[in-house]
């Protein structure tokens, strides 16, 4: 069993207080740091990327979790391990659900010593990928539609974390099992009852004290 792991979205964060805000995270029990980048094409809405996350790369030594909702991952994978990406997950819908396109991505992160996964949306099966089970470090389940904080929970993607926790099982496999989207108090119980260890939050963490709203979550 993973241990529990945090991972605040950093879309979320008050940016006329960057420098506080990053100390706030550090001095948190937040292991990870979760970078939302977005390309405006993908999905409807533009954020960050690779110079943003070098900013942060030189702020914190958190574990760098970059969430490419982004069109063409191949072509800016190399930009984002450059700028300090420790783990890269990318849209399977960005290479047409693939298999050997998405096996062929992860094998070159792990041949960069990047951890690696894919990410699914709402509407997208997740069984259609078991074959890929064995190599991957972690999977994202999106818990809303991609390209905003802030929305409510889906909590029918938790069907998807139950499946995934039961291969895991069965198949003596130890990937990690993340969630993204409308995570809070509540929500947060509902996701590791289903077999989630690793908790996208945006909102719910940058909206209080970001240590006691971690805490309250892990
Ligand atoms: C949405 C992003 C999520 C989002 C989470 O496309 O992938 O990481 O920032 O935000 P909250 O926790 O506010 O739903
Ligand atoms: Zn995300």
């Amino acid at each position: 069993m993973n241990e529990h792991i945090v991972a605040p979205s950093v879309l979320s964060l008050d940016y006329t207080h960057l420098k506080e805000q990053v100390r706030g995270l550090n001095e948190s029990n937040a292991k990870w740091l979760h970078f939302d980048v977005m390309d405006g094409h993908f999905v409807p809405n533009i954020t960050f990327g690779p110079i943003i996350l070098h900013t942060f790369d030189q702020m914190s030594d958190l574990f760098m979790d970059v969430h490419l909702m982004i069109s063409d991952p191949e072509k800016y994978i190399p930009d984002f391990i450059k700028a300090g990406a420790d783990g890269i997950t990318f849209h399977t819908e960005a290479v047409g659900n693939d298999i050997e396109h998405i096996r062929k991505i992860i094998d070159d992160l792990h041949a960069q010593s990047i951890k690696a996964g894919f990410v699914v949306k709402p509407k997208t099966d997740i069984k259609q990928f078991e074959p890929l089970l064995p190599i991957v470090d972690y999977i994202l389940i999106m818990s809303v539609e991609p390209g905003f904080g802030g929305q409510k929970f889906m909590p029918d993607q938790l069907e998807k974390v139950r499946w995934l926790d039961a291969k895991r099982q069965e198949k003596g496999l130890s990937f990690r099992i993340e969630i993204d989207g409308g995570i809070n108090e509540t929500t947060a119980k509902e996701a590791y009852a289903a077999g989630c260890d690793t908790l996208v939050a945006g909102s719910y963490v940058f909206k209080a004290d970001i240590a006691k709203q971690v805490d309250s979550i892990l």
